[in-house]
């Protein structure tokens, strides 16, 4: 299973709510690529903190796709985000209130459930990033936190460029703090504050 967990990369999530929690609190209809979201830790992240940030109204129109490519966990990934079942060592990163608030009993004493309100707002897709083809376009937000560094470095650029293409103009993406915007697709984009791995696009593709 890949290494992941709740409230990862937590400079690049700040920076995320900084800039995105003022523009998407009413807004109709958001739609985030979390690309790589391993077991659904991620994507269930971006729900709970866009849940604080906008209007129930707005929220409930917000759509996440996770995808990622893993054949041999396939099964099991499909069923966690769907799902949304974790475990108390799973949840332990999840900041209390938000525990409290987001997660539901289940009949196992030591598995969690996310509520279905969060539930609802993710839909996950088996996509290979090195395949060049997203599963849709026009996104605010693409999340591709510690994944490029598994694909080849040559492939990287045409990935980012791929990220481009798919957000809105004013979009952002956000990778770990560690992760460089790769140089072919750097001309499109602003990096956004010194710290963290938050980059708003700044300049229409051809
Ligand atoms: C270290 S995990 C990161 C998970 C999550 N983004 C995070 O930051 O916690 C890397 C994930 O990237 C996925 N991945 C690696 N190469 C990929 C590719 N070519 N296409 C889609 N997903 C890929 C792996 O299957 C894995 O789930």
């Amino acid at each position: 299973m890949a290494l992941t967990s709740f409230f990862r990369d937590r400079e690049t999530l700040d920076l995320i709510g900084e800039h995105l929690a003022p523009r998407v609190r009413s807004q109709q209809g958001v739609r985030i690529w979390d690309a790589g979201c391993a077991s659904g830790e991620e994507p269930y992240t971006l729900a709970i903190l866009f849940a604080e940030w906008m209007d129930p109204g707005a929220f409930g129109t917000l759509r996440i796709d996770a995808t990622d490519h893993e054949e041999s966990d396939f099964p099991q990934f499909a069923r966690s985000i769907a799902e949304g079942v974790f475990s108390t060592t799973d949840t332990m990163w999840v900041p209390r209130p938000f525990f409290e608030k987001y997660f539901e009993a289940t009949d196992a004493p030591d598995r969690h459930r996310l509520v279905a309100a969060l539930r609802e707002r993710i839909v996950f897709h088996k996509n290979d990033l090195r395949a060049l083809s997203p599963v849709d376009s026009c996104y605010d937000l693409v999340v591709c936190k510690n994944v490029l560094l598994h694909v080849p470095d040559a492939e990287r650029g045409g990935v980012a460029m791929m990220f481009a293409r798919s957000l809105l103009l004013g979009g952002y993406a956000a990778f770990e703090a560690t992760q460089p915007m790769p140089e072919d697709a750097a001309p499109y984009f602003e990096k956004i504050g010194e710290r963290g791995g938050l980059f708003r696009k700044v300049t229409e593709l051809p």
